[in-house]
């Protein structure tokens, strides 16, 4: 086992991590176009991808060259390791070219065996289990603009997925409330519910998508079928009555915050006209990927 510092999960973080990250968020997108710090330059960021992505690929690879790196970027398809290449074996090749990856995979076993055998940062760009990154750039959104995080009460609309599974880990570090407003019948991942409470976190579990988001301060959603699973509609019409509608903003707060990672479909998790409502939230939340992921890259990569 190595001691590098990775970013697999939100729970390698700490809540004074998180929030200097945040600090330095607000640094680098005031200063986008006049930033001398060049913290990566001469490293060279692997970026393998073993599912589709716009926002995390070209975030990061932006956010690698402001920094002063080089990105490389690595579609599985196209490496040994998508002709059955053990992953241990490209990570310790690897390890001798790069100085850092990004990695967007299937099981986290899979991130976690790569960065165990890479021996240098590995950051987490999506795996079936968290989107760590995507969360943090998430609760920056909204810390933008409501600045108390531990009054804040956060509520996620749909699949038991990677993103809802990273909804838990931060509540569990920051403190906000969570509810998440799921189908009867549908199970929260063990080792994140036991994550939870190892970590003096706590959630609601909620069946009433109206009731779930009154007083809610944000409310979040994310696809019904994620990168790798089969299109499922038994799934998908359980899932129906979950879609943030405006009945569901209407039981908000006024002043709601409406969030999506991307790529959202319109009118089965989120209706178009709240999707366009609240528009600058979301691509606002787009936008922070890359602020954040500088600031997450400057405290792993060196
Ligand atoms: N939200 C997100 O991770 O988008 P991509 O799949 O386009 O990277
Ligand atoms: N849960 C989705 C997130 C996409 C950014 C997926 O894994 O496909």
């Amino acid at each position: 086992m190595n001691k590098i510092k990775n970013f697999l999960s939100v729970l390698d973080l700490n809540e004074e991590e998180i929030y200097s990250i945040f600090e330095k968020t607000f640094y680098f997108k005031k200063n986008r176009l006049n930033n001398h710090i060049k913290p990566l330059a001469d490293k060279k960021i692997g970026m393998i991808f073993e599912k589709s992505s716009t926002r995390t690929r070209v975030s990061f690879e932006v956010g690698i060259i402001e920094l002063g790196g080089s990105p490389l970027f690595m579609s599985s398809q196209d490496l040994q390791l998508g002709r059955g290449e053990p992953i241990k074996d490209t990570a310790r090749v690897l390890a001798k070219y790069l100085d850092g990856v990004v990695i967007r995979t299937f099981g986290q076993d899979r991130i976690k065996e790569f960065a165990d055998f890479f021996e240098k940062p590995v950051i987490n760009g999506l795996t079936d289990m968290y989107h760590p990154a995507q969360i943090l750039a998430d609760l920056f959104t909204v810390y933008e603009i409501k600045k108390d995080i531990k009054k804040l009460k956060v509520v996620y609309f749909g699949d038991p997925n990677n993103m809802l599974n990273s909804w838990i880990n931060l509540q569990a570090i920051m403190g906000f409330k969570l509810v998440l407003a799921i189908p009867e019948g549908f199970k929260i991942n063990k080792v994140v519910e036991d994550n939870s409470k190892k970590y003096g976190g706590s959630f609601e579990i909620a069946h009433d998508t109206i009731k779930a988001s009154e007083n809610a301060d944000v409310i979040t959603t994310d696809v019904f079928i994620s990168m790798g699973q089969e299109s499922d509609e038994i799934k998908i019409n359980k899932l129906r009555p979950y879609i943030i509608d405006e009945s569901v903003v209407s039981s908000a707060k006024d002043d709601v915050i409406v969030l999506h990672c991307l790529p959202a479909h319109r009118n089965e998790e989120i209706a178009e006209t709240v999707f366009e409502r609240f528009s600058k939230n979301i691509f606002d939340e787009a936008e922070n990927r890359l602020h954040v992921q500088k600031a997450i890259m400057e405290k792993i990569f060196i």
